[in-house]
């Protein structure tokens, strides 16, 4: 199984990707995870773009990524309320075409860090509506980490609890995996 990470925070430093990170490591043994690195550099979504002979490297690139992974971890900070127009930007370019969108029926988890105590909350309720509409197949349950700036030590969430957490919906998020691959 091998996951493909979507991480909001295109900063250095960024503790949403700590979180990304804590969060592979929870994953299964045998499991890998790749960051797609590449959010920056995605044009916004046009359909001017969105045909053969106009479509960017790079919106080519993310969507042979989606479809390679078995499973997406939208990872995602909250800018004024929602999940930042990089990563809505991303779940755009892989929710077309219409019908044959790689993002359709993909298992995916959702998970947010936030400054605030509120850690998160309405963009990770985003990440998982915008993620449903574009088809995935996404978990209801997603973890927050508040006051996110205090919560790492050396990689891991110093709240043992948020960790236990992070832990059940990442595996909650293989066992989705498992679940599609037995029903194909
Ligand atoms: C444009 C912008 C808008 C923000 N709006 C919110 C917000 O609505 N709610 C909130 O809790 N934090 C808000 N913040 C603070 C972010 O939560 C904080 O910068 C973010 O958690 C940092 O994530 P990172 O460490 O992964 O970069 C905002 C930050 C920026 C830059």
């Amino acid at each position: 199984m091998n996951v493909l990470v979507l991480v909001g925070s295109l900063r250095a430093g960024s503790t949403n990707r700590q979180l990304a990170d804590a969060a592979v490591a929870h994953l299964p043994e045998g499991t890998s995870a790749t960051v797609f690195e590449q959010l920056a550099d995605l044009p916004h979504y046009s359909e001017e773009l969105d045909h053969d002979d106009a479509l960017p490297q790079v919106a080519r690139d993310l969507r042979e990524a989606v479809a390679d992974h078995d499973a997406l971890l939208l990872v995602t900070p909250e800018y004024n309320g929602s999940m930042p127009s990089a990563l809505k930007n991303a779940v755009d370019w892989a929710s077309r075409p219409r019908g044959a969108a790689v993002v359709a029926t993909k298992p995916a988890a959702v998970l947010g860090a936030s400054g605030s105590p509120r850690a998160a909350q309405w963009a990770r309720e985003d990440g998982v509506k915008v993620l449903t509409v574009a088809g995935a197949d996404v978990l209801d349950d997603t973890v927050g980490v508040g006051s996110a700036f205090q919560a790492f030590e050396e990689g891991r969430l110093s709240d043992a609890d948020l960790d236990l957490a992070l832990r059940d919906l990442v595996r909650a998020l293989a066992e989705k995996v498992e679940q599609a691959r037995t029903a194909a």
